[in-house]
């Protein structure tokens, strides 16, 4: 028998169970469940007393009174917020989550001391670092002169009383996993603590409208360190990525209920913390010369903005005697996919040669619409030509080998005008009358055969306007 009023939680999971186990029965995870004392209030409920709620009864509403759009507190950081869909909403909590020395505490001081230069009224409270960093942090970035407040404490109670004296708008806390709450025996980090301190600020922030941002730390497998739950109790969670060697870092909103969870946001780390970057194609495309065998320029969207990436590929004889095919920054499943589709419709060849595939600059794709562009950065490097120098690729691959139209054409090629491309490699249909010349193509051995086309690659036949030509073809 367990002990009275002890529970079991596990610490990958969440989930509760009155004995000890060596597994979780909720996620398999080994050695997971630690004992926690029972908590004197449910986890997560926003109204403490649920008896007084029980006798008023339930007041139903309608769903056709006109609410005014929640007015949004711009930081003036752009880039974030964007992401939040267009500012920030007074009285949500947000979760901000990313490895560790990714540049979340910059972000986030920037964005206070953003804000705070705006006018609105900000706080940030650091558990892991001591005043004295953070300012000298702020004054290297050059926000000095910012009127965000300051703290260094760990302590939810008087985080929460000491919010409570000031009437802010935003306030930053960097870490929740810092944070501890003396009604709970468990230490910080725990999933006990972090859902008490989460659902506590949560709490705050509903209640006096002040917008909470959460930093949370990541997992070594990526996820938000603590208990699912924390992901539900917010409003919106947004996770701060960039890789190792690169200096750019990518905002992406995971959820969100104030606004659509496919933006982006770009910044570049630099000497004076993250600067917003305006133009992301600019910096994900290789610059000047020749495009080498194996390169394809994707024409890509990338939530609200179209984004130019290079994909690049390397097919090789193969040393060993199973092919070694890798992938960074788009998924592995889909190059299989792909692989396979080039063999069995277009004639390729990849059964004992290494397949390398690499979309540059460090960002991850995930649309459809790149399978057109990754088979023929792969096509090129295979038959070893290379594809016209100004020209875009985009495209969904279906297993039949068809080239399927993809959503917003005219966003992706109006945004590689404004680069300098002239012209686009891209599906037969629907692509017609946005001025820009594209060989369409209507499946995928078509484009294998341009692509070792040495007229089109020498810009030499006439581009086809999508329509008319590609069509019959
Ligand atoms: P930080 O915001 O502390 O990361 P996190 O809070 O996600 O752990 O960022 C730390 C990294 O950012 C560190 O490796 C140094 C780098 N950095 C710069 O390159 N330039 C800067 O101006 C700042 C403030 C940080
Ligand atoms: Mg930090």
């Amino acid at each position: 028998m367990a002990r009275d009023g002890a529970l079991y939680v596990c610490q990958s999971c969440g989930a509760v169970q009155s004995k000890w186990a060596g597994q979780c029965s909720a996620c398999a995870s080994w050695n997971t469940l630690v004992e926690e004392l029972r908590a004197a209030a449910p986890p997560g409920a926003l109204t403490p007393s649920k008896s007084a709620r029980l006798r008023a009864g339930l007041a139903f509403e309608t769903l056709d009174i006109e609410t005014p759009a929640p007015p949004r507190i711009l930081t003036g950081v752009e880039e974030f917020d964007r992401v939040c869909g267009g500012g920030v909403v007074p009285g949500s909590a947000i979760l901000v989550g990313g490895d560790p020395g990714v540049g979340k505490s910059t972000l986030l001081l920037q964005v206070s001391a953003a804000a705070s230069l705006r006018g609105a009224n900000c706080a940030y409270i650091s558990g892991e670092e001591a005043v004295e960093q953070v300012r000298a942090r702020a004054q290297r970035m050059g926000l000095g002169h910012a009127p965000v407040k300051l703290a260094a404490e760990t302590a939810l109670r008087d985080i929460v009383e000491g919010l409570k004296k000031d009437r802010f708008a935003l306030v930053v806390i960097d870490s929740i996993q810092t944070l501890w709450s003396d009604q709970h025996e468990a230490g910080p980090g725990s999933v006990t603590q972090v859902r008490a301190a989460a659902g506590e600020l949560v709490r705050l922030a509903k209640k006096r409208g002040v917008a909470v941002i959460l930093v949370g730390h990541v997992t070594k497998d990526g996820q938000i360190a603590g208990p699912r739950v924390v992901e539900h109790m917010v409003d919106a969670v947004l996770s701060f990525e960039g890789e190792r060697g690169y200096p750019f870092r990518i905002l992406r909103g995971a959820k969100n209920r104030f606004g659509a969870t496919d933006e982006i946001g770009v910044f570049e780390m630099g000497d004076a913390g993250l600067r917003e970057v305006k133009n992301p194609s600019a910096l994900f495309l290789n610059e000047g010369g020749e495009r080498a065998a194996g390169a394809a320029v994707f024409a890509g969207i990338e939530g609200s903005r179209p984004v130019l990436v290079e994909f690049q590929a390397l097919v090789a004889p193969s040393a060993y005697g199973t092919p070694r095919r890798a992938v960074v920054g788009w998924d592995s499943g889909r190059l299989a996919m792909v692989l396979a589709v080039l063999e069995a419709r277009c004639g390729l060849g990849f059964g004992n040669r290494d397949v390398y595939l690499n979309v540059a600059g460090g960002l991850r794709i995930t649309e459809p619409a790149a399978d057109l562009a990754a088979a023929a950065a792969l096509a090129s490097s295979a038959l070893d030509v290379s594809l016209p120098q100004d020209c875009v690729v985009f495209g969904e691959v279906s297993l039949s080998g068809e080239v399927r139209p993809v959503s917003r054409m005219e966003s992706r090629m109006k945004e590689a005008a404004k680069l300098g491309f002239a012209q686009a490699l891209g599906p037969a249909a629907g692509a017609d009358g946005f001025g820009f010349p594209v060989a369409g193509v209507a499946r995928l051995a078509d484009a294998v055969r341009r692509i070792g086309d040495s007229d089109f690659r020498s810009g030499r036949a006439a581009p086809v306007r999508v329509g008319a030509a590609a069509m019959k073809g």
